[in-house]
């Protein structure tokens, strides 16, 4: 954990923003796979780990403003949990390392609560993203499940998004951190690739490079030689020489902040000159990204820009055609480059997605588009130091998609479909990095992983 002051100043902050009332927090609790005890790796909720710092399950927690409380609820283990799990922290434990000001059993909360709604005071909560929340919320707060949602706290919402949006040093140390352990797990799976290998060989190493390192994946790693799904999920297929594999894998650090790494190798060590030539194109978008970020300029900007180059260099290559401003403006380019390029990054890997992207990623001055590849920019607001953002464009052939647009005659100002129809069998190439706004400029996390051709081809094969 960080000192218990950063979460005092932390609850803080946050009190200042909301003014009064009642702030809730639920923790998670475990999350059974095929039976209670029997359960997924436990993972704390982010905003509990942000504000209260416990990494543990069972937790609750509430900010009384204006009585100026912060307590932890929870319970002490019982001589039987002693038993099967060892000694554990205790609440007083718990509550010295978050600087709380009191600890109280968990069945008080529901006396706190039913009084507080007695008196008609508000409370605010976030929304819920597990069923068991939901049923918890709604129990505490006697709101049906369905309607639980609809009752969240927009102030608290936004005050959050606005906390965690910034990050602090501490954060940022984390974050470098766990680059660094996608890091080695990049350069271990480059390492291990050769024809004749299966997908999963290398997906279940990479996964061990994070659980050596005592920590865990940020999200289960896309490995495949079909980057064109993109976030697809399946290792089964063998890797054939000639074939390009996209690893698109992070870590947490042992604090939770997130990685998120994106290299695409050839399988057999040398890329063809055809996928070098988009490979190419795919890096110069990347750089270009990268270079334009500072403070101030609109990520949904540098979208464009990256938009624009992917776009000349399929030009250049016959794939494209026609006014390149003209082209990106309608969404063309979006055929090759569905997806947005970036989001924010922090304790989740897709920042705060939980409580809503266009809080987090727009603002009332940026609007997200309705256009068919912008549409999935989650970023699009102005930059400012201290945000962290990945940076991962794309070039994608997409054999149904092609289909359908070539059926609908969509682009055909801009898209030459019969030389399309020669990279049917391509796949997809993303390159990922992170990289921290600072307060002129940027700096990409973590030590450098090899990135250009000639730096892939030294170490695979
Ligand atoms: N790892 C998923 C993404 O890059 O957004
Ligand atoms: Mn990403
Ligand atoms: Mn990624």
């Amino acid at each position: 954990m960080f000192s218990a002051q950063t979460y005092i100043q932390r609850r803080n902050q946050l009190k200042k923003q909301l003014g009064s009332g009642i702030i809730l927090f639920p923790g998670n609790s475990e999350s059974p796979m095929n039976y209670p005890a029997n359960g997924y790796h436990f993972r704390q909720d982010s905003n509990f780990l942000y504000f209260w710092g416990n990494d543990e399950p069972d937790l609750m927690a509430i900010i009384d403003i204006d009585n100026d409380q912060d307590i932890l609820f929870g319970n002490d283990l019982t001589i039987d949990d002693i038993i099967w799990m060892g000694n554990l922290p205790t609440m007083a434990e718990k509550i010295e390392k978050n600087g709380a000001s009191s600890t109280l059993p968990i069945t008080e909360l529901t006396k706190i609560i039913k009084k507080a709604l007695q008196n008609d005071r508000k409370i605010h909560y976030l929304p819920p993203y597990r069923g068991d929340t939901i049923l918890q919320l709604s129990g505490l707060l006697d709101i049906s499940p369905e309607k639980i949602k609809e009752n969240v706290s927009v102030n608290f919402i936004k005050a959050v998004v606005k906390q965690r949006n910034t990050k602090s040093p501490d954060e940022i140390a984390e974050i470098e951190y766990a680059t660094n352990i996608a890091r080695a797990m990049h350069i271990g799976a480059m390492k291990m690739v050769k024809p004749g290998t299966i997908e999963e060989e290398i997906a279940g190493a990479i996964e061990g490079v994070a659980l050596a390192t005592g920590s865990r994946l940020s999200f289960p790693a896309i490995y495949s030689v079909h980057g064109e799904i993109l976030h697809n999920h399946y290792h089964g297929n063998e890797m054939k020489s000639g074939d390009l594999v996209v690893n698109d894998s992070g870590a947490e650090s042992k604090l939770h902040y997130a990685s998120d790494i994106t290299r695409t190798i050839p399988v057999n060590g040398k890329f063809t000159s055809v996928q070098k030539n988009i490979y190419n194109i795919v890096l110069q978008s990347q750089l270009e990204a990268i270079e334009n970020i500072k403070p101030g300029i609109k990520f949904r900007d540098i979208h464009l820009i990256t938009a624009r180059v992917i776009a000349s260099g399929l030009k250049d290559l016959g794939i494209m055609k026609g006014d390149i401003d003209d082209a990106v403006s309608s969404g063309a380019h979006a055929l090759f480059f569905p997806h947005g390029l970036g989001h924010m990054m922090g304790l989740d890997v897709h920042d705060m997605e939980n409580l809503g992207e266009d809080y987090v990623g727009y603002d009332s001055e940026i609007i997200r588009s309705e256009q068919f590849g912008l549409a999935y920019l989650r970023l699009g607001r102005k930059l400012e130091p201290n945000f962290v953002v990945t940076v991962e464009p794309g070039i994608y052939f997409i054999p149904a998609l092609i289909e359908k647009w070539k059926a609908e005659e969509k682009f055909t100002d801009f898209i030459n479909y019969s030389k399309v129809e020669e990279y049917m069998d391509f796949g997809g190439i993303r390159i990922e990095d992170d990289v921290l706004v600072t307060d002129n400029g940027y700096k990409v996390f973590g030590e450098p992983i090899p990135k250009t051709v000639e730096e892939i081809e030294n170490i695979v094969g």
